[in-house]
């Protein structure tokens, strides 16, 4: 599977969001997810493609300001929500009680974890995708599949033997990534910047789909 994380790129937000998430769409040949910044969820949320929101707070309905609510992405039109990515960090207890809020609710959860020891303490919380991405390699263009192989093996042996779905990001950028880390046992591959940032992110998405 190919996760795309749009981040807060220009170039993925907004309109431009709505373009990025129809190239993805007409890809489709493959599971897809798209993760857009809560204001962009419903522009994108009719096409035919998953999209998760970035980030959800640990938090319930009510009286409180400013925070991301799991109902208010799931309204919008999300099915599933990424949690701790490395540019958006949480205490473990507020994962832990956000996979609770979004189980309840049928939002499926992609927690990500910089670590091997985080991917231990994480995985008691049974998200459906954990996603190793080791944040010095993000944006680098350096791929975790080639930099870390061994890590990455030992992160999907990790969680063997449970139903979570290892997938890996940071760095990937060709077909050739992407066939690497599955490879290694991963099924799928977190991507940012080189799609979101190439002048064609239509091939990009195409070379990635046939290499997972
Ligand atoms: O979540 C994916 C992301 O952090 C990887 O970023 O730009 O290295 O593909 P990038």
């Amino acid at each position: 599977m190919l996760v795309t994380n749009f981040k807060t790129y220009s170039e993925s937000t907004g309109e431009n969001a709505l373009k990025l998430a129809k190239l993805h769409e007409e890809v489709a040949s493959k599971e897809i997810i798209i993760a857009v910044q809560p204001a962009d969820i419903s522009r994108v949320s009719s096409l035919g493609i998953q999209v998760f929101a970035q980030h959800v707070d640990a938090i319930e309905q009510g009286r409180h300001t400013g925070y991301i609510t799991p109902e208010s992405v799931k309204a919008a039109g999300a099915d599933g929500v990424m949690l701790n990515h490395s540019e958006h960090p949480m205490k473990a207890w507020d994962v832990e009680n956000a996979i609770k809020l979004c189980k309840k609710i049928g939002l499926k959860t992609l927690v990500f974890v910089s670590d091997l020891s985080e991917a231990s303490d994480l995985k008691s919380y049974e998200p459906d995708y954990l996603a190793y991405e080791i944040p010095e390699l993000i944006g680098t263009g350096k791929p975790i599949s080639k930099e870390k192989p061994d890590e990455l093996k030992e992160f999907v042996k990790k969680i063997k033997d449970s139903k979570i779905i290892p997938l890996c990001g940071a760095g990937i950028s060709t077909g050739e990534d992407a066939r690497i880390a599955k490879e290694l046992g991963t099924r799928g591959v977190v991507v940012a910047s080189a799609i979101v940032k190439a002048s064609d992110p239509k091939s990009v998405i195409e070379e990635l789909v046939n290499n997972i």
